[in-house]
């Protein structure tokens, strides 16, 4: 984990820094655009396989009406950007003591009128998520396409976070957040890194 050195533009003490004063941070502009695209083709080349992210376990909800695919080891190119957030996740666990040990994620594509309303990725903080990371890998976004993630700080205040192409939004897992009403197909990354046990 610590032998892998994070892509230049992923400014460590900014990330631990806005993590810490605000629970949630960004990474804009996080890979080559080579990665990008290669990471891209490996997305739309399985969106056949994507499932209905509100049917979990045979149980339908409403609450979201995004598309999924789990990551596996199959998927080579993503498996570079797990790669990377584990080598955060070490120096996540050094400045905040996190524990993280592992991460899971998965591809999700929100297709025009496709939303995911209010929750929190760990309500109780009993599933060991201590922090999630959505990337955004769809090639182009313009500002009236929605889609938004609106998400409520720490402190409590509010923002409102473009899915800008190759921007890399983390935050607790615990706090609130949706995902406003896409107009356009909105292709991303979610991956929690988890830990044993939860603290915050
Ligand atoms: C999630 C989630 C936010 C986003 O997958 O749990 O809240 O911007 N995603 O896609
Ligand atoms: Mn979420």
């Amino acid at each position: 984990m610590d032998g892998i050195l994070l892509p230049k533009s992923w400014n460590v003490d900014l990330i631990l820094n806005d993590l810490d004063q605000h629970g949630f941070a960004m990474i804009d502009d996080a890979y080559t655009a080579e990665y990008v695209h290669t990471l891209s083709e490996e997305c739309i080349s399985h969106l056949n396989q994507f499932r209905d992210a509100a049917i979990q376990n045979g149980v339908v909800s409403n609450i979201r009406s995004d598309h999924i695919l789990w990551l596996n080891e199959e998927l080579n190119i993503a498996q570079q950007h797990i790669q990377y957030l584990n080598a955060l996740s070490a120096h996540l666990n050094q400045a905040f003591f996190l524990g993280i040990q592992e991460a899971e994620a998965h591809f999700a594509c929100y297709n025009a009128g496709e939303f995911y309303a209010l929750h929190r990725d760990n309500p109780q903080g009993k599933n060991g998520r201590m922090i999630s990371t959505v990337y955004y890998l769809h090639e182009d976004w313009q500002s009236d396409w929605g889609g938004q993630l609106r998400l409520q700080d720490k402190n409590g205040e509010w923002h409102i976070i473009e899915p800008k192409p190759n921007r890399i939004a983390i935050f607790q897992s615990d706090l609130l957040h949706e995902v406003l009403q896409a107009k356009h197909q909105r292709l991303s990354i979610t991956a929690w890194l988890r830990s044993g046990n939860s603290i915050w």
